[in-house]
């Protein structure tokens, strides 16, 4: 397909350099910084367009701005879009798709393409695209030319309704980041015991392999789950001497653990 994208940014340029690497062509890069969206532009030999500039003929225009400001570019891309975009997407799990609604009317198709993946660079998240899940909320034939452009670049497509989105963004969210709130705990409260973070590397791994190979609440060890309430306070009492400013974090980590615990396995599978 032929590409423009709106918003040289981490995951648009990460889109790019993945598409550009499974044969698709970047031919137009827009945005409001004219040095960074020329040294994206130069990246795919794509011609470097400030926002709202007329846009070469593509397939498929690339809305990547950050989310608030997506119905904006929208409304400021959509009528130099007229008879030159087949389809424009924006890549926001959380946005709904009627941001774009500005191409109405301009006979181009809507929809979204969220990489259900982190991308802390353009690089990075390049080469962390392949195999990663992206959810598509388009109609036909969008949905289908969508489909095929996640699956050119060896990820798994699948469907997401506009209806379901917050409560899929909010699994993302807890997905991503809660373990990390979790671990930058972990890592601080290892400091105070004089052991190196690395050592919870084989752990962290199994847990996080164990709740993909069975399911989460079955992978759930340790003394919540075993019921030794005395363990569970020497626990917190030991957070609060030592690093008092985790205690809270800690104590509503320790209350959502039991809450889970006290659920059966079978409980969390329905
Ligand atoms: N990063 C991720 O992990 C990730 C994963 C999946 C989906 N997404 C989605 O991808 C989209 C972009 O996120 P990102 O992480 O790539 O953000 P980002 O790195 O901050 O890039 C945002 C881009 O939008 C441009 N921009 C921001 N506000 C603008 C405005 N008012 N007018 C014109 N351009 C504007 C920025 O231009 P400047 O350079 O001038 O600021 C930059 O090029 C979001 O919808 C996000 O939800 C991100």
């Amino acid at each position: 397909m032929r590409l423009a994208l709106a918003g040289p940014g981490r995951a648009g340029q990460a889109v790019a350099i993945a598409a550009n690497g499974a044969g698709h062509e970047i031919v137009a890069v827009a945005g409001r910084d004219a040095g960074r969206t020329t040294a994206a532009a130069g990246r795919f030999d794509a011609v470097s367009l400030a926002i709202g500039d007329p846009i070469p003929p593509v397939d498929l225009v690339i809305v990547a701005v950050r989310d608030d400001a997506i119905a904006t570019v929208a409304g400021r891309i959509a009528p130099v879009a007229r008879n030159a975009a087949a389809g424009v997407v924006h890549l926001s799990g959380a946005v709904p798709v009627d941001a774009l609604d500005a191409f109405g009317g301009h006979g181009v198709d809507i929809g979204s393409f969220h990489p259900l993946q982190t991308i802390p660079t353009p690089t990075l998240g390049a080469r962390r695209l392949a195999g990663s899940w992206v959810g598509v909320t388009a109609e036909e034939p969008l949905r289908s030319t969508l489909h095929g452009f996640a699956r050119s670049m060896g990820c798994r497509p699948f469907d997401l309704a506009d209806s379901d989105r917050a409560a899929y963004h909010a699994a993302a969210a807890a997905a991503a980041n809660f373990p990390v709130a979790a671990l930058v705990m972990a890592r601080r409260l290892f400091e105070v015991a004089g052991v190196p973070f690395d050592a919870a590397r084989p752990l962290v791994e199994a847990v996080i392999a164990n709740s993909f190979d069975t399911t989460p609440r079955a992978s759930l060890t340790g003394p919540i789950a075993r019921g030794d309430a005395g363990t569970v306070e020497m626990q917190r009492a030991a957070v609060r001497a030592t690093v008092p400013e985790l205690a809270p974090a800690f104590d509503a980590m320790v209350e959502a653990t039991s809450v889970i615990a006290a659920s059966s396995p079978g409980e969390e599978d329905r």
